[in-house]
């Protein structure tokens, strides 16, 4: 081999894989979905801009580390059916051709939730709560549409989003005031008629707290018992430095598997900043305070290592209980588009996912790409 060969071989070695990497060059490594290999899927949420934007960094690497994806947004109720005689797909058809196109499993979020729901939905003409009968098929026309339309493409749906309290009790949402308890199974057996192959999921935050635990454990105990097909239970993830306990998040993982079915982690993210709320109902949030966005310029390292210790932890956790938990998904790519930059307070600058404001990965990510091109 001559020089000028050997002298860009070496510089190129020199300066990728375990070595300090190049600002933007992570190519050397791994894709995140060759470490999670016969682990579990590893998904994310996707944004609008990013599907509108394919060739796009943004969309590129999610392509390249991801093999599930689950629309952030586009899927909820008020996007795909704004008006009772209006559908609008353009969004989510890109997702699931997205995902379709780089091989990836598509999950559904969410068919039944009191966020984001259609203003219409729940009343009639005059704001009033409509009749059980009219909700019953509102939801059935609704659910049928939306789950008929992706088929066999959407392997997985999120049935019913939030419904429990961590009293255990069903949360007062419109569906419940109007139909009870009811609700839940109904929406389980619409989803199956309309696509008797797709998993069926109940998803839902603060799945640690043994109160809702325990709620969830009824409800498949409940669903299972009228023969209604439920696959999974999502456990959403939103998590911070100091919530929740490893042990209560482990409790739950197996208290789920325990019942029989799967269990995913649906929308993990790890906030970096103080303590406003562990809730993750969007509706709980608080105004901004200079004292609660400490970091705008970015995190300092005793924080940052105290974030990837602890995102490693869960990681392993997951990685020991990879023969019930079948998808661990992130809930969006980078900081710059985590939700949590906006909730539970609107402005902040915070640091909950795998990717940094420059879509390079985070220390412990880049740890486990390392492991897996080292064959760990
Ligand atoms: C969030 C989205 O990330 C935001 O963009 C949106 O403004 C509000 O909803 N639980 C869920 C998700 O099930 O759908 C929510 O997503 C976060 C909490």
């Amino acid at each position: 081999m001559d020089r000028k060969t050997l002298f860009p071989l070496l510089f190129a070695a020199l300066f990728s894989g375990a070595a300090a990497p190049l600002a933007g060059q992570d190519a050397p490594l791994p894709p995140l979905k060759e470490a999670a290999k016969g682990k579990f899927l590893i998904g994310t949420a996707v944004n609008d801009w990013q599907m509108a934007h394919p060739d796009a960094p943004e969309a590129r690497l999610i392509s390249r580390h991801f093999n599930a994806i689950v629309a952030e947004n586009c899927m909820k109720c008020q996007s795909i059916h704004p008006e009772e005689d209006r559908y609008d797909f353009r969004a989510a058809d890109r997702v699931v051709r997205f995902g379709e196109e780089n091989g990836m499993f598509v999950v559904g979020h969410c068919l039944i939730w009191h966020s984001q729901l259609a203003p219409w939905f729940c009343k009639d003409e005059s704001g009033q709560p409509v009749s059980a009968e009219v909700l019953r098929r509102r939801m059935k026309e609704h659910i049928q549409t939306v789950v008929s339309r992706y088929r066999g493409r959407v392997k997985g749906w999120d049935v019913v989003n939030e419904a429990l309290l961590e009293d255990g009790s069903y949360r007062r949402t419109p569906f419940y005031e109007i139909l009870g308890e009811e609700f839940i199974p109904l929406a389980f057996r619409y989803a199956h008629e309309a696509d008797p192959e797709a998993e069926l999921y109940y998803n839902d935050y603060g799945m640690d707290v043994p109160g809702r635990r325990d709620a969830v454990v009824r409800l498949i105990r409940q669903l299972k018992s009228q023969g209604i097909r439920i696959d999974a239970v999502g456990m959403q993830g939103h998590m911070d430095l100091d919530y929740p306990t490893l042990e209560r998040f482990e409790q739950s993982i197996r208290a789920f598997a325990a019942e029989g079915v799967k269990v995913m982690v649906t929308e993990w993210d790890m906030s970096a900043l103080p303590f406003v709320t562990h809730s993750a109902n969007i509706s709980d949030t608080a105004a901004y305070r200079r004292g609660i966005d400490p970091y705008p310029d970015g995190l300092p390292d005793s924080v940052s290592r105290r974030w990837n210790g602890r995102m490693r932890q869960f990681y392993d956790l997951f990685v020991r209980h990879a023969d019930v938990i079948t998808r661990v998904n992130v809930w969006g790519l980078s900081d710059k588009d985590s939700w949590k930059n906006n909730f539970p307070v609107h402005g902040r600058h915070d640091y909950p996912l795998l990717f940094d404001r420059s879509l390079q990965p985070k220390p412990f990510v880049r740890r486990l790409l390392e492991e897996a091109a080292a064959g760990k």
